[in-house]
């Protein structure tokens, strides 16, 4: 089983579009997969709810009821704004790799600033038995913010994975209950490409 944890303690960074895109990826490919949701708010469990039955499964757990009754290929862990302190060491721990999403904006690369930092004292994390990666979120190239956050990035200490654009099809799939991969491909194009350095990376490392 490979487990990988979304985290970002920032409120609205783009963790369960992060989640349950990676969830329909893995389970479009015909992987056993589970959602694992860690948040109250529950926004990927509810994703799952609308999720249309032909689709390929996707496993629903709820992390604050429950331990996990099977071990699938992947296991994907949405977190919840403001994970911190043991809670966020044991979710690191237990994960083969970390996904951070982060927006082009000043309050998000200043909470951001924090969070890594508190990544990079994690001993799973020293140890190279986690590994972190960064993902831009809602990146609309070609302007100042974009910019600004991939020069705030770049010197992080993590690879960037990749630029997610800002656009209409994560919020229909979130609607839906489905993820890009799902969509008709002509509709997401240069969205599934701005996935493929993450996926691969996902499927190196894990
Ligand atoms: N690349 C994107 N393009 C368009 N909308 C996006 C994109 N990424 C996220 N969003 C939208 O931004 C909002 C926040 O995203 P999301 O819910 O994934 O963040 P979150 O980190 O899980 O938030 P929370 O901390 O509240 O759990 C949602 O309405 C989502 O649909
Ligand atoms: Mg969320």
């Amino acid at each position: 089983m490979k487990t990988i944890l979304i985290a970002n303690p920032k409120g609205g960074s783009g963790k369960t579009t992060l989640a349950t895109n990676l969830a329909s990826y893995f389970a479009s490919c015909g992987h056993q997969t589970v959602l694992s949701d860690m948040d109250r708010q529950q926004s990927s469990l509810q994703w799952l709810s609308r999720r249309p039955a032909e689709l390929p499964r996707i496993y629903a757990h709820d992390a604050k009821k429950s331990e996990l009754a099977i071990a699938p290929d992947w296991l994907i862990h949405d977190s919840p704004a403001g994970l911190r302190g043991d809670k966020l060491s044991d979710a690191v721990k237990a994960a083969d790799c970390v996904i951070v999403p982060i927006q082009p904006s000043a309050f998000d690369i200043g909470a951001s600033r924090d969070f890594l930092s508190l990544l990079t004292e994690e001993k799973a994390i020293r140890k190279n038995k986690t590994f972190v990666a960064l993902v831009g979120m809602r990146v609309n190239s070609r302007t100042n913010s974009a910019l600004q956050l991939a020069s705030f990035l770049e010197q992080a200490g993590f690879p960037v994975l990749t630029y997610v654009r800002n656009a209409q099809a994560y919020v229909t799939s979130a609607e839906r209950g489905v993820g890009i991969f799902e969509m008709r491909p002509s509709l997401v194009e240069q969205d599934l490409q701005q996935w493929e350095p993450l996926l691969q990376w996902v499927l190196e490392t894990a």
